[in-house]
């Protein structure tokens, strides 16, 4: 697909918002109508060679899904049907949500494993981001110094998220957008 494809899995709506953001500032010429990892057809993400795919943060930072009480499906069912995907040529951006004040000894801690599982299975992650600004005592999605993707506290820093999207994606776009032509 010669678009940048945006997939993303959420329990109480706020990923999804934040991936119908990032889809509104990128427009229709360049990036797809963001999809629900819980509908999405494994077939379909890999028709993308650049991708921005978000999660929330469930459990004791686990992957979201019927583990962590999910109803519907989550990034858990989804990477058990992605299964070893030869993901090698492509670019991959993640996104991560979070509550920082609430959760902060594992803020954003689910993030990690999706960086993993797509590292793991040959994709190019790009998008990493400081962590200044932010107010944690741990987060496991923190990769020498910085976190491995945007990540967004809309519960505590709402002010704060529109400017680290639009600043995330001028930063992520130009790698991405490489990956169309
Ligand atoms: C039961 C529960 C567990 C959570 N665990 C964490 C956590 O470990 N770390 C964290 O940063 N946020 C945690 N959160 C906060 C969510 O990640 C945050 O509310 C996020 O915005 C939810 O996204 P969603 O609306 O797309 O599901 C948790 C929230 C709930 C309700």
């Amino acid at each position: 697909m010669n678009k940048i494809g945006i997939f993303y899995g959420t329990e109480q709506g706020m990923t999804e918002m934040m991936a119908q953001v990032m889809y509104r500032v990128l427009g229709d010429d360049i990036a797809s109508e963001p999809i629900n990892v819980n509908r999405a057809s494994v077939a379909k993400l890999l028709s993308y060679k650049a991708l921005i795919l978000g999660m929330p943060s469930y459990g004791v930072g686990e992957i979201p899904g019927r583990t962590t009480g999910s109803e519907e499906g989550n990034w858990e069912e989804f990477l058990f049907r992605l299964d070893e995907a030869d993901l090698s040529g492509k670019r991959i951006a993640l996104f991560g949500l979070g509550n920082q004040q609430k959760y902060y000894d594992r803020f954003a801690g689910s993030l990690i494993h999706l960086y993993h599982y797509v590292a793991g299975y040959g994709a190019e992650v790009v998008g990493a981001w400081s962590t200044a600004g932010y107010h944690f005592t741990h987060s496991n999605s923190v990769v020498d110094g910085k976190f491995v993707g945007l990540v967004l506290d809309h519960h505590n820093q709402p002010e704060m998220t529109k400017s680290r999207i639009l600043d995330w994606l001028d930063q992520i776009k130009p790698a991405l957008l490489e990956k169309l032509n």
